[in-house]
């Protein structure tokens, strides 16, 4: 299967606008189509404001953003296209014929990817051009923020085409859940329903308020789920017997009837109660508010499960990872100044101040991707740093000598100073695309064994990778700025 440059979407409603911010922000270039040309406009609004949240996930060097396109030429967008993700209205007929047309006029190596929250992809594949590549990506809302998709093959699928689609999901820093089988529903609707089914049934039955239910979720199971499903919770109330003893004390309540399994009837009462209990909830909140707020809470439960190295907080470590790795490999020896890594990157709105300069703890921000770009390519890597060794900041020292603005491009140059067997002294330059010299950081390194939780030589290897690149620059004058100490300057 081939790489992906180009994502085709269609349709650029809710899901589409999703698929754009996420795809965007992982540096992947964007054609977006739908028959409706107001959404071209839509579509802009809806990722930029997916960007405000989704430029906070991580503090990890993001590649160049993607760029973003529009078109109410679905062929156009079919032929450019590098993979293809279809999020129009959920009815079978509709996509059947859009999927046959767009297959028709991609390459037969391109995947068409169906956003569907329910169809079965055996169906959605029927009048498609080669069928093997047709398959389900189910994301959730906001998809520039929820790693989960589940992929689900129809009878024609091909395994390489759902191993290539998981390629693709995971790129983009999602947690791509193959489901076996296909299944209308496939696997999470399924289970939201039922949960869903059960909240109409209390409502309708005048048991509890849509609050009251939410309530229900948000101070108790809800906490829970982000880190553990129901199965793992449900083996630890088990006590030290866990799942045995859960079934053995909880099963026969099994054969109560706890719970409805027919959702009940949508009368107009039924709707009145669902609609004006949420509107209460809302408490004059907007859409727009709700959702502000729903993304910042999302943002904060996976930094904080990345802690803990658990679900969703995995999914981003492992995103983070990639990243870094990325930004490594594209950071070049530099053929002008000799001894130096060339290490791009450029400043995101959030890191502008209110002055509109990017803000000083950014600079160290900069400096340390860098850095750490740097000692990815002397072997000081993930492998490395799990065998006990690492480098850690004893001194930094940064000047500043011009601004850098929203959106500027950066290149800092990354020098090794010098090293020896415990300590390595870096000094990089930033610099604007005009030229300029923006700021410098020096900083000292010392090379520690985590586990003693002491200072300790450094391994032979990665020494003499740093001794090269200090002998590739020996001839060159130090830096000016190199080895400044910090004061007041006498007034004159
Ligand atoms: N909204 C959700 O929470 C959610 C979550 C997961 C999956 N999905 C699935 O994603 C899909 C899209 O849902 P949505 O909520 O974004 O819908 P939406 O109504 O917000 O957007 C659909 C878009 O498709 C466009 N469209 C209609 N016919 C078209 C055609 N023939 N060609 C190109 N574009 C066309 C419309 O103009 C519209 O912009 C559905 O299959 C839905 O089941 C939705």
């Amino acid at each position: 299967m081939r790489q992906v440059r180009t994502l085709g979407l269609l349709g650029t409603g809710v899901i589409g606008g999703g698929w754009a911010a996420r795809a965007l922000n992982f540096g992947i270039d964007v054609i977006a189509s739908d028959v409706d040309p107001k959404m071209q406009g839509w579509l802009t609004g809806a990722v930029e404001t997916a960007q405000a949240s989704l430029g906070r996930l991580t503090l990890a060097p993001l590649p160049p953003r993607g760029e973003l396109r529009f078109t109410t030429d679905l062929a156009a967008m079919a032929r450019e296209a590098d993979f293809i993700q279809e999020n129009i209205p959920e009815q079978l007929e509709l996509k059947q014929r859009v999927i046959g047309e767009v297959s028709r006029q991609a390459a037969p190596d391109v995947i068409i990817a169906s956003s569907t929250s329910g169809l079965m992809p055996s169906d959605l594949q029927r009048d498609a051009l080669s069928p093997e590549r047709v398959l389900v990506a189910h994301p959730f809302n906001p998809v520039y923020l929820l790693p989960l998709v589940e992929l689900v093959g129809g009878t024609r699928t091909s395994s390489a085409a759902l191993e290539a689609a998981a390629q693709f999901y995971t790129a983009i820093g999602m947690h791509p859940l193959k489901v076996r089988r296909e299944i209308p529903g496939h696997l999470t609707d399924r289970l939201q329903e039922a949960l869903w089914r059960e909240i109409l049934h209390l409502v309708n039955d005048g048991v509890a308020t849509t609050g009251e239910l939410d309530d229900a979720i948000v101070y108790g199971p809800g906490l829970r789920w982000a880190a553990m499903g129901t199965n793992l919770i449900y083996h630890l109330a088990g006590g030290e017997t866990g799942m045995r003893h859960m079934l053995r004390q909880f099963g026969p309540c099994l054969k109560w009837p706890w719970t409805h399994l027919k959702a009940p009837e949508l009368t107009e009462t039924l709707i009145d109660r669902m609609v004006e209990g949420t509107q209460a909830q809302a408490a004059g909140r907007s859409i727009r508010e709700l959702e502000r707020l729903r993304d910042d809470c999302l943002l904060a439960i996976q930094q904080v499960l990345r802690q803990y190295d658990i679900g969703a907080g995995s999914t981003l470590r492992a995103l983070e990872e990639r990243l870094h790795v990325r930004a490594a490999v594209a950071a070049a020896p530099d053929t002008e100044r000799a001894g130096e890594l060339r290490i791009q990157t450029w400043v995101r709105p959030e890191w502008v101040d209110y002055n509109g300069h990017m803000t000083d703890s950014r600079y160290l921000q900069v400096f340390g991707d860098a850095t750490d770009a740097l000692w990815r390519k002397v072997g000081i890597d993930a492998g490395y740093r799990a065998r006990g060794r690492s480098l850690y900041t004893v001194e930094s020292h940064v000047t500043h000598q011009a601004q850098a603005r929203a959106l500027d491009t950066l290149t800092v140059f990354a020098r090794v100073l010098a090293v020896d067997a415990k300590r390595v002294h870096v000094y990089c330059e930033l610099v604007r695309a005009d030229g300029t010299t923006v700021a410098t950081g020096e900083q000292i390194y010392l090379h520690v064994d985590t586990t003693a939780a002491r200072s300790a030589p450094m391994d032979a290897g990665v020494r003499e990778q740093l001794e090269a690149l200090v002998a590739a620059q020996a001839r060159r004058p130090a830096p000016e700025r190199a080895g400044r100490a910090i004061r007041m300057p006498p007034a004159a």
